[in-house]
């Protein structure tokens, strides 16, 4: 009776951490009419993960316009702001739902943002600097591409 009940005990614990697991790698998803991955986020959910990409852009337009304006400092100030400090008031239930890879792909984002305003303020020439965003707006195009939400 006791070896039952340790072994009842145990399996719960395995189903627990599987689902668990289960939805780390897996968000909570579906296919989109458009045949891209659809992550199923609440309104709330929705609206804080557009108001934390359309501030992605905002940030790549400032450091545009200040390197147009050959201003190194105002351009990592611009890139900054997209970098990992926006990142951090996210919620646990948004955290389970977003798929690892989708995680991965979004925080490496953030600090691609921070390493290029240390390198802003390093100092760059606007032509390295370009590289660098075009490797930034990889990660931009390919995550549209195979995501909605
Ligand atoms: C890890 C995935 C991911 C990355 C990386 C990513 N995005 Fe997004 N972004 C999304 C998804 C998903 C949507 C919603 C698209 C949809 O539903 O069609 C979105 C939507 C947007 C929108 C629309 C916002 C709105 O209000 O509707 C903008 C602007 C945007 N992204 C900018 C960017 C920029 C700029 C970058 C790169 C610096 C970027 N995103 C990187 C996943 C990502």
């Amino acid at each position: 009776m006791k070896n039952q009940l340790g072994f009842i005990a145990l399996g719960l614990w395995v189903v627990t951490v599987g689902v668990f697991a289960w939805f780390f790698v897996k968000g909570y998803t579906t296919t989109g009419s458009d045949h891209r991955r659809q992550i199923l986020l609440s309104p709330q959910e929705k609206d804080m993960v557009l108001g934390e990409m359309r501030a992605m852009l905002s940030a790549l337009n400032g450091v545009m316009g200040a390197l147009a304006e050959n201003d190194n400092k105002k351009a990592a100030l611009a890139a900054r702001t997209a970098g990992m400090g926006m990142a951090v008031d996210v919620s646990p239930a948004l955290m389970a739902k977003l798929p690892a890879d989708f995680k991965m792909l979004g925080m490496g984002t953030h600090k691609q943002f921070d390493e290029f305003a240390n390198q802003l303020d390093g100092g760059m020439t606007a032509q390295h600097a370009m590289k660098i965003m075009n490797n930034l707006t990889n990660n931009c195009v390919a995550c549209h591409q195979g995501n909605r939400f």
